[in-house]
């Protein structure tokens, strides 16, 4: 097994794997499509739906003692456990929102009113939902804001960047796992362990929305007191965000229903659903490493699942710089630029931020876009890409984002569209 390059399935997984997925060679209306935007919500599994749909029909409340919501609530119980075995988390709370974004609001809300500290730690490169959150608590709660910049060579975060900005006054530090603009890892491992050598009781908060679909997150190698995903970013539907909070985070005072215990988030009525499509989620990715090794445990299958996700997007990535001997990657393609292009693929997830010369960003969408390829622009213009992108020096790039379920062949049709699009150029 090669780290660095990553490992392609095999052509029969492949096609196995495809076919649980939606809409992955063909958009809604059946035209042929190519779908590179999955960073901004990936390819739905074929499951999560259904069971979504199934368990979405009950008219059943789960607060009963009826069969019905009896097993409403083991949908949920396992929905819990299957968020805490994607994060490796003992013990601390589960709870369920709308958004990703909607839930670090209220968790940096949390923090910023109840924990001490004049200093509040965080990056240039996390996404709005908790750079701002973070910067309106820092006002509202008169902490001074502190922000790590990007590098530029890596597309990331260093780990010394931030623990430099984390002192004992340091009330809480907010930082995401892997960059949703450049897909630069961020060493989530070493930045916990060096900023509590600063600050050992030091408040912790991971955005893994980006990172949470692509690579395997251990918690007991990484204690952090709260940490989000998004579904509809995992294979799973929208309308959902997932958080885990550490036992002393989930016990801060917060919003709550004043009887419901202490360390409760969820406000108003459970949607079962949402845990259906958890555990949805984690019965793929564990049928997947169930393909490479024969544990019956559970946990133990999705980190072998997630390992060979990882692996064969590092493949995929390859690929998409490199090319074959039959099709030149970006990186060969004249008239194009990869940004951010760090060499050692190993600290990448699979998201490429490209330019064509003499294409704006938009223009390049639509071009892609009328030959059947759906990718997306990250421009100043947007409050979601900015601050990322002045952080980099860029003005706006396109955002290439393939998932696993897809193959070298898409990749190869997606390196021939674009020196199509260059080569018109010339003509
Ligand atoms: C890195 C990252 N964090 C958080 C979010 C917010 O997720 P949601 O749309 O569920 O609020 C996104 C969405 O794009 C994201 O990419």
């Amino acid at each position: 097994m090669n780290k660095s390059t990553g490992l392609p399935f095999s052509a029969t997984l492949q096609q196995e794997i495809k076919d649980r997925f939606h809409f992955v060679d063909e958009d809604h209306a059946g035209r042929r499509r190519l779908f590179f935007d999955n960073a901004g919500g990936s390819f739905r599994l074929k499951a999560a739906i259904e069971r979504h749909a199934l368990v979405d029909a009950m008219p059943d409340c789960s607060e009963r003692m009826h069969d019905a919501a009896l097993h409403l609530q083991d949908i949920e119980a396992r929905g819990a456990a299957d968020a805490r075995l994607i994060f490796n988390a003992q013990g601390g709370s589960v709870f369920a929102s709308h958004t990703a974004s909607g839930a670090m609001f209220d968790v940096i809300h949390a923090v910023a009113e109840n924990v001490s500290g004049n200093n509040v730690v965080t990056s240039v490169l996390e996404h709005p939902s908790s750079f701002d959150a973070v910067s309106y608590y820092a006002e509202k709660t008169g902490k001074t804001l502190r922000v790590a910049p990007s590098n530029l060579e890596t597309g990331g975060i260093d780990v010394d960047a931030i623990v430099a900005l984390v002192d004992k006054d340091t009330c809480f530090l907010s930082v995401m796992y892997a960059s949703n603009i450049s897909g630069a890892k961020i060493d989530i491992e070493a930045v916990v362990r060096r900023a509590r050598e600063v600050k050992p009781d030091l408040y912790i908060i991971v955005d893994a929305v980006q990172h949470a679909p692509h690579g395997v997150i251990d918690l007991s190698r990484t204690p952090v007191d709260a940490m989000n995903i998004a579904p509809y970013k995992f294979f799973g539907c929208r309308g959902s965000g997932l958080t885990w909070l550490s036992e002393r985070m989930a016990r801060l005072p917060h919003h709550k229903l004043v009887a419901k215990a202490e360390s409760v988030w969820d406000l108003g009525s459970a949607a079962p659903a949402q845990f259906a499509v958890l555990t949805a989620i984690v019965d793929y990715v564990c049928w997947l490493g169930a393909q490479f090794i024969e544990s019956t445990d559970r946990r133990e299958r999705f980190v072998q699942g997630m390992k060979r996700i990882e692996l064969h997007e590092r493949a995929l990535l390859g690929r998409l710089l490199d090319g074959s001997a039959t099709v030149p990657g970006l990186r060969h393609i004249a008239g194009v630029t990869v940004h951010l292009d760090y060499a050692d693929l190993s600290k990448r997830d699979l998201i490429v931020a490209m330019s064509i010369d003499h294409l704006t960003p938009a223009q390049a969408v639509h071009e892609y876009a009328q030959r059947g390829v759906i990718v997306y622009e990250r421009v100043q213009s947007s409050l979601y890409s900015k601050r990322m992108l002045e952080s980099f020096g860029l003005t706006g790039a396109i955002r290439v984002s393939p998932l696993h379920c897809q193959s070298f062949d898409d990749v190869d049709r997606f390196l021939q569209i674009t020196a199509e699009l260059t080569g018109e150029r010339a003509a």
